[in-house]
């Protein structure tokens, strides 16, 4: 205890040696390129709903930086899961693996489709799941009937697992895919944090049989809101755009809609800032890169604590810069949230675990010992690629 003010003190010197003496923010966005015209041009042209040239391009331009054959752009991320997990085949009364350790919006996304999260642990190593432990577990919990997986406890049918890529780092996605595989699971990555996040080369988000991407207005390039729907499956694309735009059959006069849709469309508007923010997104992503380096450099010094770095063979975003307190010092994290939030330094813990959330309370859940260890250990530190401007 002795030594806590002092780490305290330590880390608000470490990120003011990097980030100045101003105040920062945890992320914010940065608006240097064509977006003013491009959301005048679209303005100008009046689409700014959900038709326009803006969704079209942007949907064809992430598709590109992705490597994924397709791109379904929607009105946010949370939605992108929704559908994603629908077209996945969740249904009412299945479950549905995700992290414990996750933002609200993928629980809810499952609930959303009448089934229920079964919570799963992380590995401390990349903050995502932990593809040796779920294994184990899937071993010893489940049956295999007619090619599906059924959950020995509730004999409910154990549909998808959906992994998510924690603050950008990739999680193992080799022993996610063959644990998906060997139990019968569809994947659906929760891609919401990972854009510009490659696993051994491969863009995140593109390796399950859908992936999902959020450009809220915290993420490293934004839409204002917005989401992505990711697949190499053409069917699934086309499914995509049609349960997301209110399930209309094209036609010039006739509305006719085939089945129960959504209003899940990205408007034009949105979309014209999404091009614009992904011009500069190979700027944005050497500026967070270069910020990890400088903090890398700065908390060499500091004991007790370490700057979470991108696992082997992957090449993260970087979206969150993020603290891992020694489990000795893991009882320093409050004092640090206060001490660095005091200094004008915006701090904070990662969410707080599926399972301590009201609704999900009740949830299945596996031991998720890696994932309170790293709730208790983990804090995110200002981030916005604008504390490190690179390119024009
Ligand atoms: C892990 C994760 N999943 C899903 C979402 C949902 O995205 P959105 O806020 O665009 O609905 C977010 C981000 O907000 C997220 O961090």
């Amino acid at each position: 205890m002795s030594t806590s003010p002092l780490l305290a003190e330590k880390i608000v010197a470490a990120i003011r040696s990097v980030v100045g003496t101003r105040p920062a923010v945890l992320h914010e966005p940065s608006f240097s390129g064509n977006e003013w015209q491009y959301l005048k041009e679209c303005l100008d042209s009046t689409f700014v709903s959900s038709v326009g040239k803006f969704v079209d391009r942007f949907e064809v331009e992430l598709a590109a930086f992705t490597g994924a054959k397709h791109a379904v752009a929607v009105v946010n991320g949370t939605a992108a899961l929704h559908i994603a997990l629908k077209l996945a085949g969740v249904k009412a009364d299945d479950e549905v693996l995700i992290p414990a350790l996750t933002f609200a919006a993928t629980a809810n996304a499952v609930t959303y489709c009448g089934a229920t999260p079964h919570l799963i642990d992380s590995d401390v190593r990349n903050l995502g799941v932990d593809a040796a432990k779920l294994r184990e577990y899937l071993r010893n919990r489940t049956d295999q009937r007619l090619g599906q997986c059924v959950n020995r406890a509730t004999g409910r049918i154990i549909r998808a697992l959906v992994p998510m890529h924690t603050f950008g780092h990739p999680v193992d996605l080799d022993g996610v895919l063959s644990v998906a595989s060997d139990f019968n699971l569809a994947l659906v990555e929760d891609a919401a944090e990972s854009l510009g996040s490659y696993y051994h080369g491969k863009h995140t988000g593109t390796f399950g049989k859908l992936g999902t991407l959020s450009f809220n207005g915290n993420k490293t390039i934004t839409t204002g809101g917005g989401g992505a729907i990711l697949t190499n499956d053409a069917e699934l694309a086309v499914r995509a755009k049609h349960l997301t735009t209110t399930a209309k059959v094209p036609h010039a006069w006739e509305y006719r809609h085939d089945e129960v849709g959504y209003n899940y469309r990205m408007p034009n508007l949105n979309a014209a800032l999404g091009c614009a923010q992904l011009e500069k997104l190979p700027d944005m992503l050497s500026s967070k890169r270069a910020l990890f380096e400088r903090y890398h450099a700065a908390f060499s010094q500091v004991p007790g604590v370490e700057l979470v770095k991108e696992p082997e063979q992957c090449r993260s975003n970087y979206w969150l810069q993020a603290l891992l307190l020694d489990v000795a010092q893991s009882d320093q994290r409050d004092l640090i949230l206060k001490a660095t939030n005091d200094a004008g330094l915006m701090t904070r813990p990662v969410w707080i675990l599926m399972h301590e959330l009201t609704p999900f309370k009740d949830s299945q859940r596996m031991d998720l010992s890696g994932a309170l260890s790293l709730a208790q250990r983990l804090i995110n530190i200002p981030s916005s690629a604008g504390l490190v401007p690179v390119g024009p």
